[in-house]
């Protein structure tokens, strides 16, 4: 902590010193509109201020940490399946069966099997955190909030902008941006992919995986409990999967076991939280009228979102404003 504090001040110190030395050199004076260049490039290189943690002025992981986040935090816990991961304890297997409940579930280790001979298994993604890294993230939810933010050109410039479910980009780029990296589904929320977008899935059920290996190659799955699309256009070499581990965790340690399971937006902002070392937050929860509605559409859901009796959306809510709060996350509140 002290030394790489003393190794901060030393750059600054340095950096302080040039600006300085310029501005005595060239008679600037502070108002001189040429200094934003410096005051710019002091901002943008946010190598100077690291803390060693990470390449960023503010990691996820800070030297000297909050205590409720620290508890809760845990890096050992892998967002992503794999094969090698793929051995579910009996509690994390029944827990994870019993969201959707469906009957005769096929053999999970099975099914892990067939699915990697159809996607990539890389047990090493996104494990390449250290001074040097720093990865900035925009998880873009699908609230009505975003209508009118123009915060495209903001998400836009993110190096992972996370998607989730229908969530359309065209028609909407001022306000949400173009780019996707990671775009997040489930077999009955599936839309068909740019070749670069990253499909996430996240498995409610061991057919959920049946569905991605099917959908990708043969489309022999039409249904789940209701009719999903048997085949997606989706680039096959960019598809992962979320670890039902994970999604455990993110239920007991995060969540604190409220609400049948988190939602999409929790589950996608937890991944985040896992793989960046800055996370901004846009299009979560209600407009400025207080409606629950997608950017893309005017049907007022009246509150329907918050409470599905599925998720505990106000429950949610609270931990995602505590890690905001907690300078962990940036909310962009939209209008
Ligand atoms: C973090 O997760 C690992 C793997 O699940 C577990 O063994 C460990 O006890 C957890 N650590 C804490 C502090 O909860
Ligand atoms: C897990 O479940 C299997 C089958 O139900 C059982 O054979 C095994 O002993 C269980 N393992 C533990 C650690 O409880
Ligand atoms: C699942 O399949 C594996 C490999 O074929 C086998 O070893 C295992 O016993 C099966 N598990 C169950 C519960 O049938
Ligand atoms: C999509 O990307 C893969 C490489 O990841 C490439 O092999 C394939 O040709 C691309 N397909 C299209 C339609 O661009
Ligand atoms: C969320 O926070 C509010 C205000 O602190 C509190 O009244 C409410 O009980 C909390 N809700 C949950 C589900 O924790």
């Amino acid at each position: 902590m002290y030394l790489s504090m003393q190794k901060n001040f030393r750059a600054f110190t340095v950096l302080a010193f040039i600006v300085t030395f310029t501005m005595f050199l060239f008679g600037f004076t502070l108002r001189d509109p040429s200094l934003y260049f410096f005051k710019y490039a002091i901002r943008k290189s946010d190598i100077f201020f690291s803390n060693g943690q990470c390449g960023c002025q503010q990691c996820m992981t800070e030297l000297e940490d909050d205590p409720w986040f620290t508890e809760r935090f845990n890096l050992s816990v892998h967002p992503l399946l794999s094969r090698r991961n793929s051995l579910l304890t009996n509690d994390t297997y029944r827990w994870w069966q019993r969201l959707q409940d469906h009957k005769d579930p096929a053999n999970f280790s099975e099914v892990v099997e067939k699915l990697f001979q159809v996607i990539p298994d890389n047990d090493n993604l996104y494990k390449d955190a250290g001074p040097e890294r720093c990865r900035t993230c925009a998880v873009v939810g699908n609230s009505g909030n975003l209508k009118g933010s123009r915060y495209g050109p903001l998400i836009d410039s993110s190096d992972v902008i996370i998607r989730m479910n229908m969530a359309p980009t065209s028609g909407f780029e001022e306000d949400v941006g173009s780019r996707t990296t990671h775009h997040v589904m489930y077999p009955e929320s599936a839309v068909d992919l740019e070749n670069t977008t990253i499909l996430l899935l996240i498995p409610f059920k061991t057919l959920d995986l049946q569905w991605i290996t099917s959908a990708l190659t043969t489309g022999s799955i039409k249904e789940t409990y209701i009719p999903v699309r048997s085949r997606i256009k989706a680039n096959k070499n960019r598809v992962l999967i979320y670890n039902p581990a994970f999604f455990k965790y993110v239920y007991d340690t995060w969540l604190e076991n409220h609400g049948r399971y988190p939602s999409t937006g929790f589950l996608s902002l937890l991944f985040a939280m896992h793989i960046c070392d800055k996370v901004s937050v846009y299009g979560f929860g209600a407009d400025r009228y207080g409606n629950w509605h997608h950017y893309w559409d005017n049907n007022y859901h009246g509150g329907e979102f918050r409470k599905t009796g599925v998720h505990d959306g106000d429950h949610e809510n609270n931990v995602t404003l505590l890690l905001a709060d907690k300078h962990k996350i940036d909310i962009f509140r939209g209008f």
